[in-house]
């Protein structure tokens, strides 16, 4: 594959540079400043910041901590943590290990999805070769007390696993079922130990941030979205892939740089994000226009937004843990609407109680997948609504009563 080119992610680094200037700064308060000072947010979708999620493990007294890299990738239309973990993977432990320094934790998991069983070999390979190159293992670059090692542990194919909390529980061994926050993981993490938990992403941005600093980092981006964003672009267009653009960057503009000529809508944020018109295609990937932990899917313009939205509900309902009844029940109610809607059976006064439904799940779901469930449903019909018949009466049994 040729060079992958990007301003952060994909910029020339030396190997372990970041890692040895952490070393070099000798305190993990150092370390901590640079990551605060950079402004780095979280790339696995929630957009927490990176240096106040590490600061709050650090701060707390315990015997152990840990740290977790996501490597659940699960997210409909999501693919980047592919790339870096095939061909980056050395950048991403290496961001590992600084978060051991800077946190004070002397253990890290990665948990790694099924489906990239295959990437098991390449890993540990790596890890060999981190541990025999001095930067894993003990006294780390050559640092006395400075100790840290990296496990894998397998995901066994659940969505939901990539909600954080889920995760730990898997990670323990336990069905993996999203618990109550608070307490958050920087308190109450694997076994009851704080734990910060990060996006494969977001390790792999660490080390360039070390080696090149905070001011350097914040030169791309905008200023509520330091750096730059990899996005997995699918869909409706010439040139799908992994690009690493910068915050900021415009819809239509992604447009170009995939060669797409003409598009009806763009899907950003997966199966919990929200559906873009062509007249809104000036809004730009940022934590404050459109957050996204990746996913950009294409849509041309033959596409019948609700064969996707369906398609989203069909994967929810499969994915949904069915601890709390508002996602579990919702997700059929909605699948049945979009139903409706396509036999134009659907009249206005139900469409309104889904909306009001919509609400309902946002706010009482138990984890993001609730919350997120009715996006793409809304988005379609605030701004698609046209397309779609709707009948002067219900010609169908309601499973949802208002
Ligand atoms: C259903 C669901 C799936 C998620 N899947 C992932 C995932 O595959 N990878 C990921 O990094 N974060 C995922 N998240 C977000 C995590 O809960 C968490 O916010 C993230 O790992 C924090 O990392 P960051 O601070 O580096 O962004 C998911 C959240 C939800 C609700």
């Amino acid at each position: 594959m040729s060079k992958r080119q990007g301003p952060v992610i994909f910029s020339d680094i030396e190997p372990y540079a970041g890692l040895k200037n952490a070393v070099k700064l000798g305190k993990s308060e150092e370390v901590l400043e640079i990551l605060k000072n950079s402004n780095l947010r979280g790339r696995g979708g929630a957009g927490f910041p990176t240096g106040l999620k590490w600061k709050l493990v650090f701060d707390t007294e315990a015997e152990k901590k840990f740290v977790v890299c996501n490597a659940d990738e699960g997210e409909p239309g999501t693919f980047k943590d592919k790339v870096l973990l095939s061909e980056y993977v050395s950048l991403v432990l290496e961001g590992m290990v600084i978060a051991g320094f800077a946190i004070g934790a002397d253990a890290g998991f990665m948990y790694l999805r099924a489906e990239y069983k295959f990437l098991l070999p390449l890993i540990e390979e790596t890890l060999s070769k981190m541990r025999e190159a001095g930067a894993l293992g003990k006294n780390i670059m050559k640092k006395d007390g400075f100790n840290f090692d990296i496990e894998i542990r397998l995901g066994a194919g659940a969505y939901v696993c990539g909600e954080e909390t889920a995760l730990i529980e898997s990670l323990e061994g336990n069905r993996g079922e999203p618990r109550n926050r608070p307490p958050f993981p920087v308190d109450t993490g694997f076994e009851g130990y704080p734990s910060t938990v990060n996006n494969v992403e977001t390790f792999a941005v660490i080390p360039h941030i070390l080696a090149k600093g905070a001011e350097w980092f914040k030169k791309t981006g905008t200023e509520k979205s330091a750096g730059s964003k990899l996005l997995s672009i699918s869909g409706d267009c010439k040139e799908k892939g992994v690009w690493e653009v910068p915050y900021g960057t415009s819809l239509n503009e992604i447009l170009k740089l995939t060669g797409t000529e003409s598009a009806k809508a763009i899907q950003v944020g997966g199966a919990g994000g929200v559906c873009v018109p062509k007249k809104d295609f000036e809004r730009k990937i940022a934590f404050e226009d459109l957050p996204t932990g990746g996913s950009v899917i294409i849509l041309g313009q033959e596409r019948n937004l609700m064969d996707m939205v369906k398609n989203f509900l069909e994967f929810l309902k499969e994915e949904s843990c069915g601890q709390c009844a508002p996602c579990r029940e919702g997700i059929s109610v909605f699948l049945e609407a979009v139903d409706m809607i396509k036999d134009e059976k659907c009249t206005e006064g139900y469409l309104q109680d889904m909306l009001s439904l919509a609400e309902t799940l946002q706010c009482a779901s138990k984890c993001g997948l609730g919350q997120s469930v009715p996006n793409a449903f809304c988005s379609v019909i605030e701004n698609f609504k046209d397309e779609y018949k709707l009948s002067k009466t219900i010609k169908k049994e309601r499973a949802f009563n208002g």
